[in-house]
């Protein structure tokens, strides 16, 4: 049941391109992108000028990514916010108002309390959910559905990859409803969209190498994550993964922060991943960043570093290279986490745990 994996979360990063396919399939028809359950009109998705996304957790860092994107495509403002906080302070909606709400299991109480503060403000609410009729879904106005089959390993992998395609297909549904795209543009991003399933397939590629690496740095204190831009939420969502499956200290940061602070964290020989954004697109964040490694590595870190296939700049700052396919920035997510889920999965392997089912964690947090 497995399929020949020695863990649930194994096979499940190796499903992650089918995933993906298996999500943007059938959310684009006649050229154009469509919801599974569509109870707004279009003028009411026309009249939108405001979104929140809510989420908690996995859920959550794909929402951030969501805001890249919608304000990007859209130019709306987009505000992403933990449901928890969300629910209990008096956040500023009306009817124009979109709260895009994310949820795996489509039952976790800090998200279902959010969609429900949201309604009783009359603001519309879309669900991106990976269960059928769960009670997320049941209550909102409008339903994208993830179709990444079910997810037996607590921590979320193959549902995130495929959270944050669908949360660009709210993006480019929006960006349609309000005319800032022109369908042409529309199909174009469908398009990069739907190259990348294959990319994901071809980053699998770095399975063998990390978990090498997980081997290593078993007995490491800590293991900090930097990224820039998209690469933020990667950051935090490496972070995530490495605490809740190896129970090892591991924070996430914007690289622009570590002088801030972050920076006096760094001693010799300690691990930092870096997420290294694309050369060619982001020429100005890509230099930044090197000048970040360069700092870190200065001071003892040991860096791994996830870079372009064929970004030679940075190969003298890493003292190990993850090499990931080159695609478009706003799609880089999708490819630059999954060696940092390997990763998260070895570590914790080898320290002798179970990560399929990592202690006090439940699959569906249905209580607060
Ligand atoms: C982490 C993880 C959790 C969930 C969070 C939200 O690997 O799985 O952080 O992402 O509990 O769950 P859903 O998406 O079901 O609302």
């Amino acid at each position: 049941e497995k399929g020949g994996h020695d863990y649930f979360m194994l096979k499940e990063i190796e499903e992650q391109p089918e995933a993906l396919e298996n999500t943007l399939r059938g959310h684009f028809h006649d050229g154009g992108i469509v919801l599974d359950e569509q109870r707004l009109t279009e003028q009411d998705l026309r009249d939108i000028d405001k979104v929140f996304v809510v989420a908690c957790g996995t859920a959550y860092h794909s929402g951030l990514l969501a805001k890249y994107a919608i304000e990007h495509w859209c130019r709306i403002p987009v505000e992403v916010e933990l449901a928890s906080e969300f629910r209990y302070r008096d956040p500023v909606l009306g009817r124009d108002t979109l709260v895009v709400a994310i949820s795996q299991s489509g039952e976790t109480a800090d998200t279902l309390e959010a969609v429900r503060h949201a309604r009783t403000q009359r603001a519309r609410v879309l669900a991106i959910c990976n269960t059928n009729g769960a009670q997320i879904p049941r209550e909102s106005d409008a339903v994208l559905y993830t179709h990444a089959g079910p997810e037996i390993g607590v921590a979320a992998t193959k549902t995130f990859l495929a959270q944050i395609a669908a949360n660009y297909l709210v993006g480019l549904a929006l960006a349609q409803a309000r005319g800032t795209k022109y369908s042409d543009e529309v199909a174009r991003e469908f398009g990069a969209l739907a190259a990348m399933p294959d990319a994901v397939r071809k980053t699998l590629g770095t399975v063998g190498q990390m978990r090498a690496l997980g081997k290593e740095l078993a007995d490491s204190k800590a293991v900090l994550f930097l990224g820039r831009h998209v690469g933020y939420p990667v950051a935090l969502e490496g972070a995530l993964k490495l605490k809740e499956l190896a129970y090892m200290h591991a924070e996430g940061f914007a690289a622009g922060e570590l002088k801030h602070g972050p920076i006096a964290l760094i001693e010799d020989g300690l691990p930092v991943v870096i997420v290294m954004p694309s050369a060619k697109g982001r020429a100005l964040l890509h230099s930044k960043m090197l000048s970040n490694i360069r700092e870190i590595q200065a001071r003892g870190a040991r860096t791994i570093v996830i870079a372009e296939e064929g970004d030679e700049t940075v190969r003298p700052f890493a003292d190990e290279l993850v090499e990931i396919p080159a695609v478009p920035t706003l799609l880089q997510p999708l490819v630059s986490t999954v060696p940092m889920q390997v990763l998260a999965a070895e570590i914790a392997r080898a320290r002798g745990y179970d990560v399929d089912k990592p202690r006090n964690l439940a699959k569906s947090v249905t209580v607060e």
